[in-house]
């Protein structure tokens, strides 16, 4: 008992000490800037029910897009989602889809994150995250393959849109 009392209190300590020690002006604060949006309509969800990792839910992606600044393309096939619901009700997330953009170029996309779930297994959150990655050949497109992002997720039924964002350093040409 003693130990658990203690213990928010060595916390505070342990935050107030690192605060003091580590000038937060001197840390750089990354740029984010607007890379694109990703539509996506997901298919009937596959229960697999209870697992003694969670409670998985797939879904074939049937159709979607990605519009950014100077591309444009449609998903192309094949596309999915799998997901599952962990035992502190949070609901991560593996989609994988492909884009033909058009000028030909395919984008590989690879999609994870974890997101606080709703309780129930096919009432996906209306607000999630998602880190995407990136992977092509096209030569016009090919700093994607290294480019750290983050999406935020909204989802109105089975239509999902993904606003990609770019994380940068500040002052820093990627
Ligand atoms: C992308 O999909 C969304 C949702 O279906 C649609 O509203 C939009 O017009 C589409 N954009 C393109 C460029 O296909
Ligand atoms: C942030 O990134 C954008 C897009 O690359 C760039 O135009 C802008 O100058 C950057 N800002 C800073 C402070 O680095």
């Amino acid at each position: 008992m003693a130990v658990r009392l203690l213990q928010p209190l060595l916390l505070l300590v342990a935050n107030v000490a690192f605060s003091l020690g580590h000038n937060i002006q001197n840390t750089p604060t990354p740029n984010v800037s607007y890379f694109g949006t990703m539509h996506l309509t997901f298919g009937d969800f596959l229960i697999v029910g209870n697992t003694p990792t969670g409670s998985p839910i797939i879904t074939a992606t049937q159709a979607g897009n990605i519009t950014g600044p100077d591309f444009e393309g449609q998903l192309a096939l094949p596309a999915g989602d799998w997901a599952w619901v962990d035992s502190t009700n949070h609901i991560h997330i593996d989609g994988r889809y492909q884009f033909k953009l058009t000028d030909g170029s395919i984008i590989y996309v690879q999609a994870t994150g974890v997101s606080p779930a709703t309780g129930s297994e096919t009432d996906l959150p209306t607000k999630m995250y998602l880190r995407p990655s990136f992977l092509t050949g096209a030569e016009k497109y090919f700093y994607m393959n290294y480019m750290v992002s983050t999406a935020l997720v909204r989802r109105n039924g089975l239509d999902l849109t993904l606003d990609i964002w770019e994380v940068t350093w500040p002052d820093v040409q990627r």
